[in-house]
């Protein structure tokens, strides 16, 4: 039995956690939750919406599943998430992002990897209004942040037998900071001649994924480029319902879907739980559950196929109840 952090998070964070839980247990999932609230609904009672009870109990567990939790726009408190990243100095969001059949896009042959910073740029939260009318923000990307996030991306190609790393920045106006990464990128890829080395600009990147996404492995960006890209290729593969994702340190990883709490679906049973529970079957195999991971995974992709069963945002018009419980029929 592992004991993992669980924060359901608001938004449609606890309708999706519901769902994914179920799926795992039914599964045979050996897993002790370790229930952890966070976000909007404690900022009342706890007076922040990330209480170090949380922080202390990933620390403790050294993994953990996440729903979504909001982060209020403009002022206010500081993005959870960013906070939660930085604190366990989880540096790598690992995004993979790939066609699943069953779910209609317009590319059928998408298979990339997104490997985004995830701790500087201009995340690092230094911002200050000068006047009235003008306020400005720092971004900071460090030798040692984007040496750390290279030798990482080259080394999961290798170990996934991928075969090109692009590095993705715009140097061409960014000089000093942009420039710096990927000074960086190309000092750690003299170390790995056998997977080919590019780069390409983020404008660029963004027209050529639009068009021709299958000439993308895997890509290593500062933290903002990474987080408008994965959005991107979330929406060549069939949107933000299905988009996965990793945030990973030194010994501890957090999984968490791409997308946000997603308000305006917020209590209407109609949320896709697909993104959480990919991203809880990869928390599976880190710690060890391969067989019920794959179990999982055969469940869902045998419903997204059959097609009968999906939510509104993938084409189909059943609630998340129903969706879950035909994975959970699946199951074998
Ligand atoms: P969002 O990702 O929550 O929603 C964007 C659109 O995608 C909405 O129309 C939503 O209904 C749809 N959508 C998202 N997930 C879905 C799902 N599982 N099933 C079906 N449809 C889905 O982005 P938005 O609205 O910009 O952000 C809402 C809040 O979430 C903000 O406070 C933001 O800061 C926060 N956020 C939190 C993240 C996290 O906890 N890791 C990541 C991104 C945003």
């Amino acid at each position: 039995m592992q004991t993992v952090t669980l924060i359901p998070g608001d938004g449609i964070g606890p309708e999706i956690t519901e769902s994914v839980t179920r799926i795992l247990k039914e599964a045979g999932a050996q897993i002790e939750w370790d229930i952890q609230s966070a976000g909007s609904d404690v900022i009342e009672k706890e007076g922040t919406p990330l209480p170090d009870r949380v922080i202390e109990s990933i620390k403790k567990n050294k993994v953990a599943l996440k729903a979504p939790v909001t982060t209020p726009i403009g002022k206010g408190f500081r993005s959870v998430n960013v906070q939660l990243r930085k604190s366990l100095d989880l540096y790598a969001n690992l995004r993979p992002c790939k066609n699943i059949a069953g779910i209609k896009t317009r590319f059928d042959n998408v298979d990339l990897i997104i490997v985004r910073e995830n701790t500087e740029d201009l995340y690092a939260g230094i911002e200050r209004q000068i006047d009235e009318d003008t306020a400005e923000s720092i971004k900071i990307i460090t030798r040692k942040a984007s040496l750390r996030i290279a030798e990482f991306a080259f080394n999961y190609a290798i170990k996934n037998e991928r075969k090109t790393v692009h590095a993705v920045s715009k140097a061409n106006i960014c000089k000093l900071t942009d420039g710096l990464f990927l000074n960086c990128a190309r000092e750690i890829s003299q170390k790995y001649p056998q997977i080919e080395y590019k780069e390409i600009l983020v404008d660029n990147l963004c027209m050529q994924l639009v068009q021709t996404p299958e000439k993308f492995d895997v890509l290593v960006l500062p933290n903002l480029y990474g987080d408008i890209v994965s959005d991107l290729c979330a929406g060549l593969v069939g949107g933000l319902g299905i988009a996965q994702g990793a945030n990973i340190g030194e010994d501890t990883a957090v999984f968490e879907p791409v997308h946000g709490s997603a308000p305006d679906i917020k209590g209407q049973n109609k949320a896709n739980p697909t993104a959480l529970l990919l991203s809880a079957i990869e928390m599976l195999k880190y710690i060890n559950q391969k067989n019920i991971a794959l179990k999982i995974e055969r469940a869902l992709f045998k419903t997204l196929n059959d097609g009968k069963s999906l939510t509104f945002d993938i084409g189909g018009n059943s609630t998340t109840k129903e969706f879950t419980d035909a994975i959970i029929k699946n199951l074998i």
